[in-house]
């Protein structure tokens, strides 16, 4: 099964976030929109593994506390002009990123490969193309997001306000043609 380890919105962010989406939405018809229940900023990627028992009891030896994190700003991964990925941008105190080594470290031993990449927290809303978030050789100009990146440019970056995250959750990603489908498996207390 296909798992990773990820942050929660609390709803009153998810209902902004949610209006925000819906109001630019039509911006960038042609691209893939994540549904609004399904925002989480993840932690761990982890993939692919059958290994849900011994992942479960890793996670839950993690002793790690609550987290601040607001959630501010708009951009685009790779990069402005060759856009894949449309985010709402995060900003954590030193937990989160300390989490996410925590979520890393402890599954190291049970073979889940290291993220090569820095740990860049953010929600990611929409997804275009292979929807790869690192730059690649093969990049091209991707047009699917310009009428949105212009409508951005005449507004201030979205404010969607600050929670406390006193959980994070594994979830089950179910591949699916219209798009990825996300459960929470278990959740895990930061105290
Ligand atoms: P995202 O946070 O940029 O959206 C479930 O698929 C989550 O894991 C997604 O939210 C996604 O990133 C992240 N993810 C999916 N495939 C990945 C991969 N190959 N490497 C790293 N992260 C991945």
């Amino acid at each position: 099964m296909r798992l990773f380890a990820a942050i929660d919105l609390d709803d009153p962010i998810r209902q902004r976030i949610l209006r925000f989406m819906e109001g630019v939405r039509g911006f960038a018809p042609e691209v893939r929109w994540v549904s609004p229940a399904s925002l989480h900023i993840t932690l761990k990627f982890i993939g692919e593994s059958n290994q849900l028992e011994a992942i479960r009891e890793k996670l839950s030896n993690i002793q790690a506390p609550p987290t601040q994190i607001s959630f501010r700003g708009a951009g685009f991964f790779p990069t402005a002009r060759s856009p894949r990925v449309f985010w709402v941008g995060v900003e954590a105190d030193k937990h989160l990123a300390e989490l996410a080594q925590k979520v890393e470290k402890a599954l190291l031993p049970l073979g889940v490969e290291k993220e090569e990449r820095a740990f860049t927290p953010h929600l990611t809303l929409a997804r275009s193309g292979s929807g790869a978030p690192s730059r690649q050789s093969s990049d091209g100009q991707n047009k699917k997001f310009q009428h949105l990146q212009e409508q951005l440019a005449k507004i201030p970056p979205p404010d969607f306000g600050t929670m406390t995250a006193h959980q994070f959750f594994l979830y089950q990603s179910k591949t699916a043609p219209a798009g990825a489908v996300y459960t929470k498996l278990t959740g895990f207390e930061l105290q």
